[in-house]
């Protein structure tokens, strides 16, 4: 089983069809980071792209991989029966087949993460992006390892913040993502925006001034 489309999915398979994309174009400059896998459709996708582009590393995998209510409710609809509370990465591993040779998977809290200080990092996905708590020490730990012109930024959960009004508590709390882009324009370029849907695709062209805050 190699093909994302019979992994259960929280996007849109024309998403993950672009993120196969994306993949594709990987030049050899860096890893591939995925924050936030759930069971590995965008894994998959991610796969996929790189394969044909030649990949010769692991693509580097963060989530805490434990199943919520939530989770096993869309899980069963698309026919993965999981539980709640249940470690799901070795569902992930059976549901990737051949690609999970290619996954190297971090366990944990992605706000935790560690990311080697030598590494360049070419393609990062961040598809848990809604909370400072989490999106901020994920930002600095992984930014420092993008590559100035070359490295792709996808934040899954761009548009989410927009579903709810403007000065609403879920407004603010959502779009921490969305307010660190505003005060970092000049380090990115649009690659593509699918608003209103979430992704926003994005390449970092100039370093971050660490110095401007939120
Ligand atoms: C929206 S899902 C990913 C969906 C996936 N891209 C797909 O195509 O189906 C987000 C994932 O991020 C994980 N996650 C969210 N916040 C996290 C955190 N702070 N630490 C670790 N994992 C987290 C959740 O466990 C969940 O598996």
């Amino acid at each position: 089983m190699t093909h994302a489309t019979k992994i259960p999915s929280m996007l849109p398979d024309s998403i993950q069809a672009y993120m196969t994309e994306l993949a594709a174009k990987w030049t050899g400059q860096g890893s591939v980071v995925e924050c936030g896998a759930w069971l590995g459709a965008t894994t998959a996708a991610l796969c996929d792209g790189l394969v044909s582009a030649g990949y010769d590393r692991k693509i580097h995998v963060y989530d805490r991989w434990e199943a919520n209510g939530a989770e096993c409710g869309k899980a069963g609809r698309q026919g993965v029966p999981i539980e709640d509370g249940q470690n799901t990465l070795g569902v992930l591993m059976e549901l990737l087949g051949d690609h999970a040779r290619m996954v190297s998977p971090h366990r944990g809290r992605i706000e935790r993460a560690q990311w080697s200080a030598v590494e360049p990092i070419e393609l990062f996905v961040l598809d848990a992006c809604k909370y400072e708590a989490v999106f901020m020490p994920t930002i600095m730990t992984f930014a420092k390892a993008w590559i100035p012109g070359v490295t792709t930024v996808a934040f899954m959960d761009h548009h989410f913040y927009q579903r709810y009004d403007v000065g609403s508590a879920e407004h603010d709390r959502y779009s921490i993502h969305a307010r660190w882009l505003e005060a970092h324009a000049e380090s990115f370029s649009v690659v593509r925006d699918f608003a209103p849907d979430e992704p926003m695709i994005l390449r970092y062209v100039k370093p971050i001034d660490w110095g401007v805050t939120v």
